[in-house]
């Protein structure tokens, strides 16, 4: 680029990275201290500055990235070790035909460390606040199409739905099809603040689980207070994100599987990279 041209931020795609990561010192004592569980997380970060809250995640789904170098997700994946507790089976875009999506679901099938349930179907979606319940109804379109074209029910749709206050009023949000629908259980509960700013409080990010291996192996489900863990102020915090991961644990029921083959994994969606 020629010098003086100005840099402009440019988002990134949403991505996935999977992880067992030792980023700094510190984190050894979170990865020690931490139980068996497979932890899959997502989280609106503005920035990837903090890079121990992402090595918490075995699988992290990103979103809002904004990264005027556009190499701060390779920057990443190199400061992460890699996971050898899960792989890519399969992954695609959803062809949004009918122009619903401002950002088109990119679908994946990963690996468990688990008889239990050996795969699961992750769908993250980052809605526009203006489209919310037209986008949410949508997922359930996502639904249908990624568990009948891989045969799996387990899936967990997960993101930044911007299901609450201004954008969802609540009577809307429990008519959508994947409230009234059986089998979809929202882990993050409405209520749940997942903003980071003191002065609101809204449930935005949301994980939600189908099909009987997600509900076995649920262990728990929560926002992560990363500010309050890492005594942030709230100024400091915003600078990385103005929202709360949110991440859901499985129990690993590892048993008697081998760990799988060293691997990393970073899919993006090229249709958004333009
Ligand atoms: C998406 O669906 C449309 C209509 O069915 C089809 O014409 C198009 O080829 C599809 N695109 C992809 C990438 O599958
Ligand atoms: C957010 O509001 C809910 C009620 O909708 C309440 O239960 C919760 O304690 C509030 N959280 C915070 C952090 O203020």
């Amino acid at each position: 680029m020629p010098s003086g041209q100005p840099v402009f931020p440019r988002r990134v795609p949403d991505a996935y990275i999977a992880m067992r990561g030792l980023v700094v010192a510190s984190l050894l004592i979170l990865l020690v201290g931490g139980t068996d569980a497979f932890r899959i997380c997502a989280f609106n970060a503005h920035r990837l500055t903090l890079t121990k809250i992402l090595a918490r995640c075995d699988i992290m789904v990103l979103q809002e990235v904004v990264d005027s170098s556009q190499n701060t997700v390779l920057f990443l994946l190199q400061k992460l070790q890699r996971s050898d507790k899960t792989q890519v089976l399969n992954f695609y875009q959803y062809n949004d035909t009918e122009d619903i999506f401002a950002r088109e679901p990119f679908v994946a099938q990963f690996t468990l460390p688990s008889k239990i349930l050996p795969s699961v179907v992750l769908v993250p979606l980052h809605t526009t606040p203006k489209d919310v319940e037209k986008e949410l109804n949508a997922l359930y379109d996502v639904f249908l199409d990624v568990s009948q074209r891989w045969q799996n029910e387990n899936v967990i749709l997960l993101g930044d739905f911007n299901a609450d206050c201004a954008s969802l009023a609540k009577k809307r949000l429990n008519s959508l099809l994947l409230r009234t629908k059986a089998g979809f259980h929202w882990v993050i509960p409405d209520g749940e603040d997942t903003t980071v700013r003191a002065s609101t409080n809204c449930t935005y990010d949301r994980i939600v689980m189908h099909g009987q291996g997600c509900q076995k192996l649920l262990k728990a489900a929560a926002t992560f207070d990363f500010p309050r863990r890492f005594q942030l102020t709230e100024e400091e915090a915003l600078r990385v994100s103005d929202h709360y991961p949110v991440e859901v644990e499985l129990n690993k029921a590892a048993q008697g599987i081998p760990p799988h083959c060293l691997s990393t994994l970073l899919l993006l969606s090229l249709s958004q990279l333009g």
